[in-house]
């Protein structure tokens, strides 16, 4: 399994922990960033995870491909990755891509759909209730099949931060529940 992000990393944590505790059944194969020096990258270096860093640009797809064959990746999954992964990779691992969402998709998605720009939106909306979406990746953003969701409510004097700290409670469950149902 391969970890892509560019975050603070909590997404991949909780996935790590949830393999250690047998709770799904894989493991942490590489972590894939695309800069030195972000908050996951950090983590996963202290937790002895594989890394590799890949810098966007020229040959970015086959450069990605490389590293993933090298460390026997199996399945994909994206957390706080805010591109679109480079066609050949996905064509490499038909199914096999995963994405969380800070939302209940198909609603708050899509191009820019992306941190707090997420919340601002769900709030904007006057939404209720909100969550998180599990769902794998397409060419285009945000848009595959859902593979499960979770909700919470939005209340009365929510701000960005105060629904995103509720949101990434259930991320953090809802993403190795989504990998126990895929990986069987
Ligand atoms: C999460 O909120 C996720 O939903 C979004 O990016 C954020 C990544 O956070 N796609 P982290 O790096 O896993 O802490």
């Amino acid at each position: 399994m391969f970890v892509g992000t560019r975050g603070r990393g909590s997404n991949l944590r909780a996935i790590h922990d949830a393999c250690s505790r047998g709770e799904v059944p894989g493991r942490v194969a590489l972590v894939v960033g695309t800069r030195q020096d972000s908050g996951a990258i950090e983590w996963a270096r202290e937790a002895g995870l594989p890394i590799v860093v890949v810098e966007p640009g020229e040959g970015y797809g086959p450069r990605l491909l490389d590293a993933l064959k090298q460390a026997s990746v199996d399945w994909i999954c994206l957390a706080g990755y805010l591109r679109l992964l480079p066609a050949e990779v996905l064509q490499a691992f038909p199914n096999r891509v995963l994405n969380i969402h800070p939302a209940l998709l198909p609603k708050h998605g899509g191009k820019g759909m992306y941190g707090m720009h997420v919340h601002e939106a769900v709030l904007a909306a006057g939404e209720d209730e909100s969550g998180c979406t599990v769902h794998y990746v397409t060419e285009h953003y945000d848009e595959g099949a859902p593979i499960l969701q979770m909700r919470c409510p939005v209340f009365p004097g929510d701000t960005p931060e105060s629904l995103a700290a509720r949101v990434l409670v259930l991320e953090h469950q809802a993403y190795p529940e989504a990998l126990r149902r895929v990986l069987h």
